[in-house]
């Protein structure tokens, strides 16, 4: 058993953009069911101090000072069901309309990092293994090993780097190195850290940590290659030995349509016929659609853009909507794809709709209500929809790449084998045809359809098996 600090930019129940803040909020609660020290640490976003402040408990304040960075964090804390969490405040920085995607990224996060360190020291908590997500975190290693070289209590800890998505890399200007983050400008003339012309946060991480993981074994497999590299194959190729992918589990106190409030109707495996229909009945309701059980509802939750495969969609909307039918989808990114969703809307009244924003009880509502869900993705790391959506006997349509390949076990008519619907290539006529296949399995295989609700809701997505994975790298380091 150890102690862990998870490090990440955003983690349930307190701020979520995306899957990353789903792991953050369940990895550490089961490490923590089974006896270990598991402890948060994220920045104080303006959404944190409106929503929580209030039952944050102040912890200390101190100096940080990196490069030509000189200023003040102050930590806040709360604990729960057993999972410690810290709380970076830092108005500047992090009290913003958003997360991300600001001109000072790369000093923000470098600030970040500077103050989890610093931290440490201040309340004098020492982890057995830091414990870092994505780019934001990826400087965290190396300053531990530049800055604190000669205290034994920073390098006695081990580092596990966390990639969620290589498409995001923290790719800043080299002057950061030295300004913001505080290090020689030799880790950049030697190449280290040089990437693009510039440093990369998350090159950094890779190179730094004890161990590299990602989050599907197939992932961890593409991104050696040119085609999921992202220009990183080459680095992730020179710690291939340390390189590992442990998928991720759901958080299954959160999603399990057995106790949901938000649902219409609780169900389980053994109620889903009546469960599914009075959910699907008050989705079509609540969202205009025309109120029938007997149509294929298909769902979509996702963030709008490429790497969703939201293009393919939108390239076979019309051959789509001439099938029989609905579409209900709730997402927002690119400014273009909303507007074709917004047409297709206008164009198939009672048939498709479109919510366009990010809301936490609709998605509940769409995972519960219909029948299959789609995901086309390019390339998908994980993917957590395809799993909420199976345990929510809603069948997904995957592409066979990632998380997605090594989640959904595809249909096999002859064994009813299955939890979902595949196909292999990115392809909007590939993915077309298996759209098709799955209307068709609907409405005339019905009882091949049950069989697969029941092997979707059956299928294990928790953190179960992921959980002791973890415990053994952890493990392997020491
Ligand atoms: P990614 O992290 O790449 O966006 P994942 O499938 O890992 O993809 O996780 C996405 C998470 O965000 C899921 O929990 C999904 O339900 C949720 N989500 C995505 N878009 C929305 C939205 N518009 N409203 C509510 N939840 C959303
Ligand atoms: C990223 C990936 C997604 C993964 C999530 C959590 O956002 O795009 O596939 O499920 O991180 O690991």
């Amino acid at each position: 058993m150890s102690s862990v600090l998870f490090v990440a930019s955003e983690g349930l129940p307190f701020i979520k953009s995306g899957g990353l803040a789903d792991v953050i909020g369940s990895l550490p609660k089961e490490l923590v069911r089974k006896g270990d020290d598991a402890r948060v640490i994220m920045p104080l976003y303006l959404k944190i101090v409106n929503q929580h402040k209030e039952n944050l408990e102040k912890l200390c304040t101190f100096d940080v000072h990196s490069g030509n960075l000189h200023t003040v964090a102050t930590i806040y804390t709360t604990v729960r069901e057993g999972v410690t969490y810290y709380f970076v405040e830092h108005q500047g920085y992090f009290e913003r309309g958003g997360l991300y995607g600001y001109d000072d990224d790369g000093e923000r996060f470098a600030f970040f990092t500077k103050a989890v360190l610093e931290m440490l020291n201040q309340i004098d908590y020492f982890p057995d293994i830091v414990h870092c997500h994505d780019w934001h975190t990826g400087m965290l290693a190396l300053m531990c090993k530049d800055h604190y070289a000669n205290d034994e209590r920073y390098q006695n800890m081990k580092h596990v780097m966390t990639i969620h998505n290589l498409a995001f890399q923290g790719n800043f200007s080299a002057d950061l190195l030295y300004n913001c983050l505080g290090m020689d400008m030799k880790y950049y003339f030697d190449g280290t850290v040089r990437f693009h012309n510039g440093i990369s946060y998350l090159k950094a991480g890779i190179l730094f940590s004890d161990k590299v993981t990602t989050v599907s074994d197939t992932y961890a497999h593409e991104i050696l290659t040119k085609e999921f590299g992202e220009n990183m194959e080459g680095v992730l190729e020179s710690r291939a030995w340390d390189l590992s992918g442990i998928v991720n589990g759901i958080d299954c106190d959160l999603w399990n349509p057995k106790t949901d409030s938000l649902l219409a109707k609780n169900y389980d495996v053994k109620s889903f016929v009546g469960g599914k229909k009075a959910n699907k009945r008050a989705l079509q309701e609540a969202m205009g659609l025309r109120v029938a059980d007997d149509v294929l509802l298909i769902g979509m939750v996702s963030r709008l853009t490429w790497q969703k495969g939201v293009y393919l969609l939108v390239e076979k909307m019309y051959e789509l909507m001439g099938q029989d039918v609905q579409l209900v989808i709730l997402g927002t990114g690119e400014t273009n794809i909303e507007n074709e969703f917004k047409q297709i809307e206008y164009r198939f009244p009672r048939r498709a709709v479109y919510y366009c924003g990010y809301n936490e009880e609709l998605a509940h509502q769409i995972y519960a209500g219909c029948d299959a869900f789609l995901m086309p993705s390019l390339f998908e790391p994980c993917g957590l929809s395809q799993l909420i959506s199976m345990r929510y006997g809603t069948l997904p349509i995957v592409r066979e790449t990632g998380g997605l390949k090594d989640t959904v076990i595809p249909y096999n008519q002859y064994t009813k084998e299955g939890t979902g619907f595949t196909f292999a290539n990115f392809n909007a006529d590939e993915m077309m045809n298996m759209i098709k296949y799955c209307i068709y399995v609907y409405y005339m295989q019905k009882e091949d359809w049950k069989t697969l609700v029941a092997n979707a809701m059956k299928a294990d997505v928790s953190w179960e098996a992921s959980c002791r994975k973890y415990f053994e790298l952890y493990d392997s380091m020491f």
